[in-house]
């Protein structure tokens, strides 16, 4: 899967790109993440990104028209991070980071992890002058219900959780099968233990020490159920 992110700070991605299973996934060409500065798209001379709102209002928007350009070159390839062989590469879904997009859950993810390229689009201040989506069309994506600073951790999330279900990037793709809220049961995954068998007098459920797999994934499952009902009822209901 290829992913593009379209930020004013690249250099937040960084630390993120470089770790764990996202380092491993991009090593063993599973994910390719390529970072593009929107303010390159600027065209005045103090390379302004923004602007004041007009009616007047707190806080700065972020510009149409560098925003709009630098988008159609990323999806287009026309921009100079591109070589030969990513220029063939198909524009891509485009993900607009907002508030006011629809919230992003396991279905989401799963929907967007069937995707071959994202293009992710973080805004900053107070957000994005309205003919960009007017323009640009995007599937509008929140993180939840508050308000960030800017898009990049929203971005983050959705890299994160997407990656999970390129085949390939975990150990075994079965475990992002089993996890909570997946396609395999909508649930929330049973209780794990890992040694020590005694912990301040706290025990492992004996069953799990039983080597009996039937019995095993039959007391999971069964408590997977009981979680859910407990914390997460309105699961059950879906
Ligand atoms: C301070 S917010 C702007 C919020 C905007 N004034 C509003 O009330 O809808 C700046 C940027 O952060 C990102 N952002 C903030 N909260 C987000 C969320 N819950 N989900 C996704 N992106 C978010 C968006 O890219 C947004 O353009």
């Amino acid at each position: 899967m290829r992913i593009d992110v379209l930020t004013l700070f690249p250099e937040m991605f960084a630390g993120y790109v470089g770790q764990s299973l996202l380092k491993l996934a991009i090593q063993r060409g599973l994910v390719d993440v390529r970072l593009h500065n929107i303010r390159d798209w600027s065209s005045d001379k103090h390379q302004s990104v923004d602007d004041r709102p007009f009616g007047g209002g707190p806080g700065m928007v972020m510009m149409a028209p560098t925003v709009v350009e630098c988008v159609e070159a990323v999806q287009t390839g026309n921009d100079e991070t591109y070589d030969e062989e990513h220029r063939r590469v198909e524009p891509g879904h485009l993900v607009m980071l907002t508030p006011q997009g629809r919230r992003l859950d396991q279905r989401v993810v799963e929907e967007l992890s069937t995707q071959r390229r994202l293009v992710l689009l973080c805004g900053r201040y107070e957000g994005f002058d309205e003919r960009i989506r007017m323009v640009l069309a995007p599937d509008e994506i929140s993180v939840g219900d508050y308000v960030l600073n800017g898009g990049e951790v929203a971005a983050m999330t959705v890299i994160d959780a997407v990656i999970r279900l390129v085949p390939g990037v975990l150990g075994d793709d079965e475990s992002a099968h089993c996890d909570s809220f997946s396609s395999g049961n909508r649930l929330l995954e049973h209780e794990q233990y890992t040694r020590p068998r005694e912990y301040r007098g706290l025990e492992v459920p004996e069953v799990l020490l039983s080597g009996n797999h039937e019995e095993i994934a039959r007391w999971r499952a069964e408590r997977s159920r009981q979680r859910t009902a407990e914390r997460r009822p309105d699961l059950l209901s879906d």
